[in-house]
C-alpha cells in the first residue's frame, strides 16, 4: 500500500511537469484528482487494509492528497494566471533560441598559433600594452634618431615621449629575457598600436605574435625549421615558402618569410598583387646587444626571434580583402568563422 502511494506521488508529479497545455492539465486532473481517479482508489482500497495498518497509510494518503490538490492548483495558476487570462500571451508556445556566440577570427587564430607552437615546446607570454621607450626601442637596439620612433608610427603618451602604446610586441622579449634564463621557448601574443591612417590594409590597433628561442647553440637552421614546421602546419603540408634578408635592428642576420599564394598558387593574382608570394613574417637571429641588455652573455648563448601580424595572417588565409572588416563585429561576417 505504501509503495502504491508513493509510484502514484511520483507519477503525478511528471505527469504534471510534462502537461503544457490546457487539455494536457485537465486529462492530468482526471486522472489524479477526480471522484473515481487515483487517488480516490487509493482511499477505497485503504478500506480493505487490516485496522493496524490503516493509522500509518490513512495518515501518508491524506498528505498525499493534500500535496496534488497543490501543486495542481499552483500549477493551473500558473497557465491560467495574470497574462493568460487576456489570452495576449501564449506560454504553451515553444521558447525562441538564443543563438549562442563564438570566439573572434583574431582569438582563433591566436589560439591555433599558439596550439602549433606548444607542440614545439613554446610557452606563452605576455607584456603590458603601455610601454617606455626603453623596452619598446631603447633595448631592442633602435638607435636614438631611427625613423619608427618617429611620430608617425608611435603613438606617445608622454611629452618626453618616453611613455607610449608599445608599436610592436617584441618589447615582451626583453621583459621574458630580464625575468628568466635560459633556455628561453616563448610566443607572445598581443595587441599593439601604430599611429597610421585606417584603410582596407593598416588598423590603428591591431595584433602580433612574437616569437623567441634562446639556448646554447641555437643556429639559424632552428630558426628555418621551426618556421617552415609551424608554415607546414597552419597553411598545409604542401606550402612553398622562401626567407628573404631584411633588417631589423634587433636582429642579425634578419629575413623575412614569404609563403607561396595559397589563391593562385604562385601564379600572380589580387592577393599576392602579382608576384606569387605572400610575406608572413618578420625573424632573426638575436643580436648580441639584446642579450647585452638582458644580462645573458653573449659568447655562450643564440638565439632567434620572430614576428607576425595576426590580421594579416588571417586576412591572408581567409581571403579578407578589407581588414577592418574584423573590427565591424557584423555578425554576418562573423557568422563565417
Ligand atoms: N617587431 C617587428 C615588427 O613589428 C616584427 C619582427 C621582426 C619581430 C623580426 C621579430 C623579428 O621578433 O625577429 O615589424
Amino acid at each position: 500500500m505504501i509503495g502504491n502511494i508513493e509510484s502514484v506521488r511520483k507519477e503525478f508529479a511528471r505527469a504534471l511537469e510534462q502537461a503544457t497545455t490546457r487539455e494536457q492539465l485537465e486529462q492530468v486532473r482526471i486522472k489524479y484528482l477526480a471522484r473515481n481517479g487515483l487517488v480516490a482508489e487509493l482511499f477505497e482500497h485503504m478500506k480493505s487494509l487490516p485496522a493496524d495498518q490503516k493509522p500509518q497509510a490513512g495518515k501518508l494518503l491524506n498528505s498525499l492528497k493534500v500535496e496534488v490538490q497543490q501543486a495542481f492548483e499552483e500549477k493551473r495558476n500558473l497557465m491560467e494566471g495574470e497574462g493568460a487570462k487576456n489570452d495576449t500571451l501564449d506560454r504553451t508556445m515553444p521558447g525562441r533560441p538564443r543563438p549562442l556566440g563564438s570566439k573572434h577570427p583574431i582569438t582563433q587564430t591566436i589560439d591555433e598559433i599558439r596550439q602549433i607552437f606548444r607542440s614545439m615546446g613554446f610557452s606563452s607570454a605576455y607584456g603590458p600594452e603601455i610601454e617606455t621607450d626603453h623596452y619598446n626601442f631603447e633595448a631592442l637596439n633602435f638607435p636614438p634618431d631611427h625613423p619608427a620612433r618617429d611620430m608617425q608610427d608611435t603613438f606617445f603618451l608622454s611629452p618626453s615621449k618616453s611613455v607610449l602604446l608599445r608599436t610592436h610586441t617584441s618589447p615582451v622579449q626583453i621583459r621574458t629575457m630580464e625575468g628568466q634564463r635560459p633556455p628561453v621557448r616563448e610566443i607572445m601574443p598581443g595587441r599593439v598600436y601604430r599611429n597610421e591612417a585606417v584603410s582596407a590594409r593598416s588598423l590603428v590597433s591591431f595584433h602580433q605574435v612574437e616569437g623567441l628561442y634562446v639556448d646554447t647553440g641555437v643556429t639559424f637552421s632552428d630558426l628555418k625549421g621551426t618556421l617552415v614546421a609551424f608554415a607546414r602546419q597552419f597553411y598545409g603540408k604542401d606550402v612553398r615558402y622562401k626567407f628573404r634578408p631584411t633588417f631589423f635592428p634587433f636582429t642579425e642576420p634578419s629575413a623575412d618569410m614569404y609563403i607561396s599564394c595559397f589563391l593562385c598558387k604562385g601564379k600572380g593574382c589580387r592577393m599576392c598583387k602579382q608576384n606569387g608570394w605572400l610575406e608572413i613574417l618578420g625573424s632573426g637571429m638575436v643580436h648580441p646587444h639584446l642579450f647585452r641588455n638582458v644580462g645573458y652573455d653573449p659568447e655562450k648563448y643564440s638565439g632567434f626571434a620572430f614576428g607576425m601580424g595576426i590580421e594579416r595572417i588571417a586576412s591572408l588565409r581567409y581571403g579578407v580583402d578589407d581588414i577592418r572588416m574584423f573590427y565591424e563585429n557584423d555578425v554576418r561576417f562573423l557568422n563565417q568563422f
